[in-house]
């Protein structure tokens, strides 16, 4: 009997077709609705292989649904969405897709603060409504970026690339991170600070940290408090990062001028939610590594990882270093 790999979400048809002849492939064909929970339940009870997205939430139940699953291979750097430590100790391999995201994602960060900072979003819009009358000195006037002081919480491969791109800009960059990186501070200039510093002294905070039990909530009212009334806040980490209500209360008492989002506490974000309504919010709809080159990277190491399980070799992008298959009677 061929393995059972099950992909939780549409992807392009080549992606599976390229291995149906090895493996039993299943797809959740719907394009806009997630695999409902009943679906997903059902299938990791004999499939050998998921294939999942982050908005799938892999728990206890999941991984223990049945007694064949090997592997779960996530289409994301992230994994705050799959138990990790239930995995391992069922034998499971959780796979992610870290590097091949990187630069795709630092682009899209950096594209972000610029956008927020110059009102891009506001001043496109302001055209295609027709409401450009006439040039005026101070029209649409926003934040330069240039030479001003950049604050990277979580300096990962992306922090360490968005920090690369600002070297462009002839920013002063300022880093906070679990471990200090006297190569990164070497090579790109970065000063290492507390994250008070950090919060006090940028122009630009962008957070790029993981969502674990530490990071959860790390941006609350005080935080933000604390940072410049000129300070522009950008999330592309996870939502849970920061308190949403904190962050919108902030900036409609102005105490920071603006935030760049594309992540959020629910995605997707209700559209009749209040931060949506400021001027000064640039919000999208998660999308930092979405070029079609970096998807279409990252599905095929998803599909690569599934298979060097399911053949029994070690993946490419392991999780959970401390992965031990399970011999199954
Ligand atoms: C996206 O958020 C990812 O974790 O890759």
């Amino acid at each position: 009997m061929k393995p059972y790999i099950y992909i939780t979400r549409k992807l392009p048809d080549t992606v599976a077709e390229a291995i149906t002849q090895k493996y039993e492939v299943k797809m959740w064909e719907k394009e806009d609705i997630p695999v409902p929970r009943e679906v997903l339940l059902s299938e990791a009870k004999r499939a050998d292989a998921l294939f999942t997205v982050l908005s799938d939430s892999i728990d206890k139940e999941v991984l223990t649904a049945g007694k064949n699953l090997k592997v779960v291979a996530n289409l994301a750097v992230g994994f705050d969405n799959i138990d990790v430590k239930t995995a391992s100790e069922e034998g499971i391999a959780v796979c992610n897709t870290p590097d091949v995201l990187t630069d795709t994602t630092a682009d899209l960060t950096f594209g972000l603060l610029m956008a927020t900072a110059r009102r891009v979003v506001e001043a496109a819009e302001f055209v295609k409504e027709g409401k450009w009358k006439s040039w005026s000195p101070l029209l649409l006037a926003g934040h330069d970026i240039h030479h001003k002081t950049i604050g990277i919480v979580g300096m990962g491969k992306i922090g360490e690339t968005v920090a690369k791109r600002a070297t462009g800009f002839e920013m002063n960059i300022l880093y906070h991170n679990r471990t200090r990186k006297p190569e990164v501070e070497q090579r790109l200039g970065a000063a290492y600070v507390s994250f008070n510093e950090l919060v006090e002294q940028s122009d630009f905070i962008v957070c790029l940290t993981p969502l674990t039990g530490e990071t959860k909530n790390m941006f609350t009212r005080d935080v933000f408090k604390k940072m410049k009334q000129s300070a522009i806040f950008i999330n592309a980490s996870r939502g849970p990062v920061i308190d949403e209500q904190a962050l919108y209360d902030a900036l409609s008492a102005g105490e920071i001028a603006g935030a760049g989002l594309d992540v959020f506490e629910k995605e997707p974000i209700d559209a009749g939610h209040p931060l949506l309504k400021l001027v000064n919010v640039v919000a999208l709809p998660h999308i930092g590594s979405s070029s079609v080159e970096t998807r279409m990277t990252m599905m095929q190491l998803c599909i690569d990882n599934i298979e060097a399980v399911l053949v029994g070799k070690a993946p490419k992008t392991l999780v959970n270093k401390d992965w031990m298959p399970l011999v199954r009677a």
